[in-house]
């Protein structure tokens, strides 16, 4: 088998030429990181799930007019994406109160925001990805005025769809992380949804224990991260029988650990 071209390696995936001209493959890793890679672990079996849950995620937000880097899941692990040039900016929306918000703002954690929050940051991980104003991305042409329209509409569409199909399974979209990019068609581009979305970049809450069933669990040493990420992959219709059988009931999870 020849050995195909790798394009970029991230903390959690890693990007390889594609079969065609304008498309790649994005392979999901077990890497787990957080902190700005000051804390670094495995999550075992955490690409498989992510690569089914965006594909999962993607598809659904494609039937809704979304419009989306993802073409084709092609294995366990990897998925057939468009190449895009990546806005340099991490597009976050909250809609309660958690992490770096509660830390910078003393906001007790899960206070249900008034309204929906979108912070931007700049993807620079030598800079610790610092948050940004719209003045920032205007001043040193990140993104033009009109994309910035474009991604924050798209944003807000994602996030009133995602709380519905979140709501939907028991589970509280407390907040999440999007990436966009451009798509270059001649010499115009228009911005579309890329990177991934899965419990890495997101906050979900079991809605009646309020257990957390994303990254936090590994951010914060919480355990069982296997698990929680299954479970929502369970809950949202994406693993066979067999492999549900396989899934270890949360609550008999906690019983052995003895919580
Ligand atoms: P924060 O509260 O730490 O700012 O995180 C907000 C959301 O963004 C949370 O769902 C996790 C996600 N996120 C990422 O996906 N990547 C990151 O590097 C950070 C800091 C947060
Ligand atoms: N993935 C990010 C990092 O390692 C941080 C996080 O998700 O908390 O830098």
């Amino acid at each position: 088998m020849s050995r195909r071209r790798m394009i970029y390696e991230g903390k959690a995936k890693i990007l390889y030429e594609g079969p065609e001209p304008g498309t790649l493959i994005q392979y999901f890793k077990d890497d787990a990181t957080a902190f700005n890679a000051q804390k670094r672990g495995t999550i075992s079996g955490k690409g498989v799930l992510n690569n089914r849950i965006s594909e999962h995620i993607f598809t659904l937000l494609g039937t809704i007019g979304i419009p989306t880097h993802f073409l084709r899941r092609l294995n366990m692990r990897e998925q057939l994406i468009r190449q895009v040039e990546i806005v340099p900016i991490e597009v976050v929306v909250r809609n309660v109160a958690a992490g770096s918000l509660s830390t910078r703002l003393g906001i007790e954690e899960g206070t249900q925001l008034p309204r929906t929050i979108i912070e931007y940051y700049y993807k620079d991980d030598a800079l610790g990805d610092p948050m940004i104003a719209d003045e920032h991305i205007a001043c040193f042409g990140w993104a033009s005025q009109e994309e910035m329209n474009d991604i924050a509409d798209m944003a807000i569409r994602i996030n009133d769809f995602l709380c519905g199909l979140f709501a939907g399974i028991g589970v509280r979209l407390v907040d999440f992380k999007l990436e966009f990019g451009r798509l270059w068609e001649n010499e115009y581009s228009r911005v579309i949804l890329a990177d991934e979305i899965s419990p890495d970049g997101c906050r979900l809450w079991d809605m009646s224990s309020g257990e957390k069933l994303d990254k936090d669990r590994f951010r914060r040493d919480l355990g069982g991260e296997a698990e929680a990420y299954q479970e929502v992959a369970r809950r949202l219709g994406l693993l066979k029988e067999g492999e549900a059988n396989m899934v270890l009931d949360l609550d008999s999870h906690r019983k052995m650990r003895g919580k």
